[in-house]
């Protein structure tokens, strides 16, 4: 079986296909055949070396991965040979608070398999039942953005209908949280670099588009789109560079989710979070049970993941070098087998 790892050093001219021994399920674990995988901003950090500097070399891979099963170990009763799966971002986080050892099941940091192989030995805790509405394509792109999106919103949050969510940029994450805040009935605002994005998240809901790139201030409209109030919830995506204005925008005791650093590392003055009373959470990812709950409520509302471009699995590195380049609208997909 054949799998994308980073050999020799950082970079995505080291991305390079390989040949990879047929791994067989132990006890409680099951095989999972790779119909499609999906990229996060996140892959293109651990290729590039800006996410584990130390990491060792080859490095598996890619976190998203939906498919079949196709053989499973003693012990296993979750699943059985043809079913439908999806893989869990942290296979080792299956219900309950977020602590220092389930975090460290992650996939696709080097460790543990990465999506990008065309067979992977999971252990059965560590995958829902792919949701029957949803193609295995659509499915590769649920374990991280969507499940990210989906915590933020409802499991450390519970927004209301009515209330206003605010969410940066178009990539994955920030369209689910504007899939899901608009199924949960809020006013969604949201911020692209290019006009055209912003006409489409218009047709997927969004109620307020802002222009980033040519109002730098986009606080200003936030505010005013809110009665001169702020949003009650910031999707924060873009980390030190962006989180001043996110401040801005968000109400007084309003919410705001740290997820993403797309515009990179830096200081965060405190002193306007706790003058103006707002609640910083970081989130990371979830866990299955997240993921359940969260699938529940894509099948109730038929929710449609929102994939920009699929990639066949020999195109990887292009598929990285897409993301890069910033084009893309919501997921890149990678079809596997
Ligand atoms: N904490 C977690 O658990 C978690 C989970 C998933 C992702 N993340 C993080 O969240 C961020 C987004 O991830 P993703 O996978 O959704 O990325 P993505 O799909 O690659 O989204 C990138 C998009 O974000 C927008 N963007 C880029 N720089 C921006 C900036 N300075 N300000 C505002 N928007 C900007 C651009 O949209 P436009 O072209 O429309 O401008 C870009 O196309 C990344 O930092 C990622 O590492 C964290």
């Amino acid at each position: 079986m054949h799998a994308f790892v980073l050999s020799g050093s950082f970079g995505l001219e080291n991305v390079s296909r390989v040949e990879l021994p047929t791994p067989k399920p132990g006890h409680g674990q099951l095989a999972v055949r790779v119909r499609a995988a999906s990229l996060n901003y996140r892959d293109l950090l651990i290729t590039r070396g800006w996410y584990n500097p130390k990491l060792n070399m080859p490095a598996a891979f890619g976190s998203d991965l939906a498919g079949e099963v196709i053989a499973v170990g003693p012990g296993v009763s979750r699943f059985q040979v043809g079913d439908r799966v999806t893989g869990c971002f942290f296979p080792g986080w299956t219900d309950g608070p977020v602590t220092d050892t389930k975090v460290k099941s992650s996939l696709g940091d080097g460790w543990q398999p990465g999506a990008l192989s065309q067979e992977v030995v999971l252990p059965e805790e560590g995958l829902v039942a792919s949701p029957s509405c949803l193609t295995d394509e659509e499915c590769a792109t649920l374990p991280c953005a969507a499940l990210t999106a989906w915590n933020a919103l409802f499991e450390q949050s519970a927004i209301m209908p009515g209330e206003t969510v605010l969410t940066l940029g178009t990539g994955g994450v920030s369209l689910f949280a504007l899939q899901f805040a608009k199924a949960a009935g809020a006013k969604v605002m949201i911020t692209s670099s290019q006009s055209d994005k912003l006409e489409r998240a218009a047709k997927l809901g969004a109620d307020v588009g802002i222009n980033y790139s040519t109002e730098p201030n986009w606080d200003g409209p936030v505010c005013e789109h809110t009665g001169g109030i702020g949003a009650d919830h910031v999707i924060e995506l873009g980390g030190a560079g962006t989180m001043a204005t996110s401040i801005r925008a968000v109400k007084r005791g309003g919410v705001i989710s740290l997820i993403g650093v797309l515009s990179g590392l830096g200081q965060i003055d405190p002193m306007p979070i706790l003058m103006r009373s707002i609640r910083l959470q970081g989130i990371f990812v979830g866990s299955r049970a997240m993921f359940e709950r969260m699938n529940r409520a894509i099948e109730m509302h038929n929710i449609k993941p929102v994939i920009g471009r699929v990639f066949p699995f020999e195109e990887t590195p292009a598929a990285l070098a897409y993301m890069e380049s910033g084009s893309h609208f919501g997921k890149i997909v990678i079809r596997v087998s």
